[in-house]
């Protein structure tokens, strides 16, 4: 299945200059979300990857999180933005374009020493992935492999990530 052709491409969105990669429209086609899921989970198979955690970012990252945590028989677990989760959190700050962001974590969600997963839908500059791999290691576990959707080839992201696997289906 050609994925690409699922994912809707909207120019200077949110801003001039900006190609955005809309995944709404491989999430409402009933056929291409469940290729992209079991697609995923091939994949994670493929590298063999034994998983404990999948942990998704807020909010895209949950979409395709869950249903391979599902799949692979993992438990999931949210990074949020700030304010949100109602118990003790780890926390990272991390650069954007302009200013700074913030990512949490619950500190007792993962058990030291688990392997965890961390999926989203879309790498760019790397940013997020890597803030939550930092995250992470605050909660003292093992990083086995990022699943992305999509990478932004321009722009390096996966320069930015700690030496794991790194699992992109479909690649700009
Ligand atoms: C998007 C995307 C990734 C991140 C990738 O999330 O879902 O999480 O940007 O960019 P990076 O690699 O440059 O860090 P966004 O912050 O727009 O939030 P959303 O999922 O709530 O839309
Ligand atoms: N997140 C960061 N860059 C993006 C892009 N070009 N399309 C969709 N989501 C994004």
């Amino acid at each position: 299945m050609d994925l690409k052709s699922l994912i809707r491409d909207i120019p200077d969105f949110p801003k001039p200059g900006i190609v955005f990669r809309d995944i709404t429209t491989l999430l409402r086609d009933a056929k291409g979300l469940r290729y992209t899921i079991d697609l995923l989970k091939q994949r994670c198979v493929d590298a063999n990857l034994t998983v404990d955690y999948v942990v998704g970012m807020e909010s895209r990252g949950f979409i395709f999180g869950t249903p391979l945590a599902y799949e692979l028989g993992a438990g999931f677990i949210p990074v949020r933005k700030p304010g949100k989760l109602p118990s003790a959190v780890h926390s990272i700050e991390y650069q954007l374009e302009y200013g700074t962001d913030c990512l949490e974590i619950h500190q007792d969600a993962i058990q030291p020493d688990c392997k965890v997963l961390i999926v989203d839908d879309l790498i760019a500059t790397g940013g997020t992935a890597a803030a939550t791999a930092k995250l992470l290691q605050l909660c003292g576990c093992n990083l086995v492999g990022f699943g992305f959707i999509i990478e932004l080839r321009d722009l390096n992201g996966r320069a930015s990530l700690p030496n794991v696997p790194i699992i992109s289906l479909v690649e700009y």
